[in-house]
């Protein structure tokens, strides 16, 4: 813990070591929030704290794998029930994520079912541990980071899939919580220029113009935010794709995801 503020707004992020995260931490520090950083990398969660906390941020660790359940419920309990010195949670932004590697078929279960509980189990539990606060409180809001291979068939993992359902549970929580003060959105972005595909064995393959800077894409998610939207797609060639996604006919879609290389981003 860094520094101290009570008239501050509050938001945790979750994976915020590294990529959308970090940024997600750095422009919410930016427009005023104290912070609760979530991942597993306590060094660099420490560190980028560190760094905030030297900007008057009020920065909190909270080191948990959201794969594991006991851990996951540190996270939950934070959100839910603030302990008299820490000040309830206004934004949440389930950030954390990464895909898995190879074919459906040749996958571990293990290693299918672990990536199932960060990508989809926690922002299920994250959302239903910090919602019914923030609706007593009148006031908050949640930033679920899906993707647009949400909107792609996708070969190999089940990561497409996860972020289909993301953004699908986005959209209802959206409607659930309408006349509260509180708002959801989806997040879908497309390649972003992270430790994503790297952590993946993957290169940055595909033209320039596809890749995203994480900066952008997190500046234009808040402004989007800002305006009370459902969906923010960021980038007018992602915004070309999705529109596309939801009125061709499948078999085009199919072609698309193909050339994209759908299921690795
Ligand atoms: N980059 C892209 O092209 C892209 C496109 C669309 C959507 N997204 C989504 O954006 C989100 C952020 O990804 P990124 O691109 O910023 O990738 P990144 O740089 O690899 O960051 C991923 C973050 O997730 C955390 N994380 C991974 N497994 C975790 C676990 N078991 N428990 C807790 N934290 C965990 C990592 O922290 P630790 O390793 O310290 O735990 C890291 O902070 C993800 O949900 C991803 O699916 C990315």
């Amino acid at each position: 813990m860094t520094g101290a503020s009570s008239s501050r707004p509050t938001a945790l992020v979750t994976g915020a070591s590294s990529g959308l995260g970090t940024e997600f931490a750095v422009q919410l520090a930016d427009q005023g929030y104290d912070v609760v950083l979530v991942a597993r990398d306590e060094v660099r969660l420490r560190a980028l704290a560190d760094r905030l906390g030297a900007r008057g941020t009020r920065a909190d660790v909270l080191v948990a794998d959201l794969a594991d359940p006991a851990a996951r419920a540190r996270v939950e309990r934070r959100l839910a029930e603030p302990a008299v010195d820490e000040a309830p949670v206004d934004l949440l932004v389930n950030n954390a994520g990464y895909a898995t590697a190879g074919e459906f078929v040749g996958t571990d279960p293990a290693v299918l079912a672990a990536n199932h509980e960060v990508n989809v189990t926690s922002v299920l539990l994250l959302c239903r541990a910090a919602l019914p606060g923030m609706i007593e409180r009148g006031r908050g809001g949640v930033i679920n980071l899906s993707s647009v291979a949400g909107f792609l068939p996708g070969r190999g993992s089940v990561y497409g899939a996860g972020k289909a359902y993301l953004t699908q549970l986005s959209q209802n929580l959206f409607m659930s919580v309408a006349g509260t003060g509180v708002h959801v959105m989806a997040l879908c972005p497309g390649y972003t220029k992270t430790e994503f595909h790297a952590r993946l064995g993957q290169e940055r393959s595909g033209p320039g113009f596809l890749w995203l800077e994480a900066d952008r894409v997190v500046a234009d998610a808040l402004e989007d935010f800002a305006k009370r939207r459902a969906l923010s797609v960021p980038g007018a060639v992602y915004k070309a794709i999705v529109t596309v996604s939801r009125l061709a006919p499948l078999r085009i879609v199919q072609v698309l995801a193909r050339r994209s290389g759908s299921g690795r981003g």
